[in-house]
């Protein structure tokens, strides 16, 4: 019996080694310790034995019970210690931020181009496009510049290689966005007002002032009883709506082969006002943009009779406006995609 009682031990205290989570346990403890589990069973068969040996067995039994009960509570706490363990290595604080969501942002050239053109749309023009490799025919000749013409150095070109049959068929990265007024008035008829933004690209070394690529705004209006008047109140609105309304706007003539008489637009200086700094040349002015009236020339070429339309047209750079609105001294920055730049805006 007592054999019994230790084979009993040996077994129990094994399994119990090997019990790793709360149900093994307590299928465990019913086991060796339920009310029907082995060891009652021996405790209940002691009154069938002779008192000398029923006192010995009985004795190690119930300490054997003592032991069973007293590991188990031991491997209860272990268990229970090691699963809060584990809980806690699992759990999420979710008080902690998340990681950041990187949002996209609009160019600053884009955001700039967007109010222009909600300016002119408001006032009733349209928004078009021309292509920006163009022929040699619309970025030049249409425009009053024949080959030979000494305006053609005002725009350093980037020549497009390729062979055509004709030599009067070349192409060119478009230097302007002039082009696409011949574009528009060879497809439609007066009245005419349209925009044309897009990218312009110039043959030239870049410094701090200039880029081989940027964008412009063109603009067009042809009708009956177009004058200068109209063109300056159209631009005078656009600079106050663009740039506050306290804005003052300067008109001196400019010489441009598709206007006549051509202008040059400025606005107060927006670092001084007009007292004059480093910002306006001490001049107090800042030049946006070239306009004038369109050129009969140009209109008879695209087949509207300059005697019946007029029209004006301009044409401005639009990295100028964040540059002189944020004080960007660099227009490098706008297409050398440095984040560090672009996600200031
Ligand atoms: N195309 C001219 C330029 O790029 C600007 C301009 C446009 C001037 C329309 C007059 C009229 O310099």
């Amino acid at each position: 019996m007592l054999n019994q009682v230790e084979e009993l031990a040996s077994k129990a205290f094994d399994e119990l080694d090997r019990v790793s989570d709360v149900n093994a346990l307590e299928a465990w403890r019913i086991r060796y310790l339920g009310r029907k589990g082995t060891l009652i069973r021996i405790l209940r068969s002691l009154l069938t034995l002779p008192p000398e040996e029923r006192r010995v067995v009985g004795a190690r039994a119930n300490e054997l019970k003592k032991a069973l009960e007293t590991s188990l509570a031991a491997k209860k706490a272990d268990l229970e210690q090691s699963a809060v363990i584990s809980l806690q290595r699992e759990s999420l604080d979710v008080t902690l931020p998340g990681h950041p969501v990187l949002l996209g942002r609009l160019h600053p050239t884009t955001q700039v181009l967007e109010e222009i053109c909600d300016i002119f749309k408001s006032m009733g023009f349209q928004i078009v496009e021309g292509p920006e490799v163009e022929w040699e025919y619309y970025n030049f000749e249409a425009l009053n510049m024949p080959a030979d013409h000494p305006a053609r150095d005002m725009f350093a070109t980037l020549w497009v290689d390729f062979e055509t049959e004709s030599a009067d068929k070349t192409m060119l990265l478009r230097t302007h966005t002039s082009p696409v007024q011949i574009r528009v008035m060879e497809k439609s008829r007066p009245p005419i007002r349209v925009i044309a933004p897009g990218r312009v690209f110039r043959y030239e070394a870049t410094d701090a002032t200039h880029e081989w690529m940027f964008y412009q705004v063109e603009g067009l209006a042809v009708d009956k009883n177009i004058t200068l008047a109209d063109l300056k109140g159209t631009l005078f609105e656009f600079t106050r709506r663009l740039f506050g309304s306290d804005r003052k706007c300067r008109f001196r003539c400019d010489y441009f082969p598709f206007v006549e008489p051509g202008v040059e637009v400025a606005i107060d200086c927006l670092a001084c006002r007009g007292a004059g700094c480093r910002l306006c040349g001490n001049s107090g002015w800042i030049e946006i943009l070239g306009a004038g009236m369109v050129h009969p020339e140009v209109l008879r070429r695209v087949d509207i009779d300059p005697d019946i339309y007029s029209g004006f047209a301009f044409g401005m750079g639009v990295e100028r406006i964040p540059m002189l609105r944020y004080g960007i001294d660099d227009i490098r920055l706008f297409y050398s995609n440095d984040l560090r730049f672009l996600t200031q805006f």
